[in-house]
């Protein structure tokens, strides 16, 4: 259920993590707050229109207020709730901790894998608890071609802001459970198995994404080195937030930037094409 019928054409959704309570630049149409099977969204979702008119949908993950934890952010009931006002792309933002000399806290990052460190902790499946089996195709976590789209604009929209952050492209992120940061030793033995960047919030997200058939990418921003450099501090919450603000205002001014173009690459189609069916041969037939 949404409040009215102004709502049905939002193609683009948007979520934002740690420090992205809202986008700038963007008209407030309506907040719309539809309760789904899985309960309500994180926060009341926002729709929004660009200066051409477009709309897009904005939900804070851990709430307007930053009161939802990682583990209990109803991931669910976000995508079901974005899909329900016909949303087919989303484009997510996390903070992350790096886990490689080269991305240094600020820099922005556009993951292509995921390591998942939260299975069977938080529910990661719309088929759960209901008699349909269904084993969505994960190996690409990400929509490539959403993704390979955002390193360009993105890319673009960094080089204008002009404060020397870089885009880092193909990473890994291992997704952690939290709420604690990882120990030294963890933070090293991710490091070893090829993970570049470390979050709370990627899944279930992306999974659900997928069994939704939305297209789905993440740009991550790095606040911090989390706890693997020997002779550095480990991670603290505190450093996270000191980085924060400038990334948000650097994820706000993307965001801005690339919007209006991505609600066209979108209509064009070309960048859901990986996803729209793909739960189609994923439902396992019954005897
Ligand atoms: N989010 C931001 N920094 C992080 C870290 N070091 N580990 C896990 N999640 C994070």
């Amino acid at each position: 259920h949404t409040s009215n019928m102004t709502s049905k054409d939002v193609l683009i959704g948007v979520i934002g993590g740690t420090g992205l309570y809202h986008l700038d630049n963007l008209t407030l149409i309506e907040t719309v707050n539809p309760e789904t099977p899985w309960g309500y969204p994180s926060s009341p979702i926002a729709i929004c229109s660009l200066k051409s008119g477009t709309k897009v949908a904005f939900v804070a993950r851990h709430g307007r207020h930053h009161n939802i934890s990682p583990s209990v952010v109803p991931s669910r009931a976000n995508i079901a709730a974005l899909k329900s006002l016909g949303v087919r792309a989303i484009l997510a933002f996390s903070s992350v901790g790096s886990l490689r000399e080269e991305i240094v806290p600020g820099h922005f990052a556009i993951p292509t894998q995921i390591i998942d460190r939260t299975k069977g902790i938080r529910p990661a499946s719309f088929f759960e608890g209901t008699a349909v089996v269904a084993h969505a195709t994960f190996g690409e976590p990400f929509s490539l071609k959403l993704v390979r789209w955002l390193e360009v604009e993105v890319g673009k929209a960094l080089k204008a802001h002009g404060n020397g952050v870089v885009l880092h492209k193909d990473k890994c992120i291992i997704c952690m459970e939290g709420p604690q940061f990882s120990t030294r030793a963890e933070s090293m033995m991710y490091r070893s198995w090829g993970g570049d960047l470390i979050n709370m919030s990627v899944l279930p997200e992306a999974k659900l994404a997928r069994e939704a058939e939305i297209s789905y990418a993440l740009i991550a921003t790095a606040t911090d080195y989390d706890s693997w450099r020997p002779h550095s501090e480990v991670v603290t919450a505190t450093q996270v937030v000191q980085t924060l603000r400038a990334n948000a205002d650097t994820a706000k001014f993307v965001a801005a930037s690339i919007l209006e173009d991505l609600h066209v690459a979108a209509l064009q189609g070309d960048i859901l094409s990986e996803e729209t069916g793909s739960m189609k041969y994923s439902i396992m037939p019954r005897h």
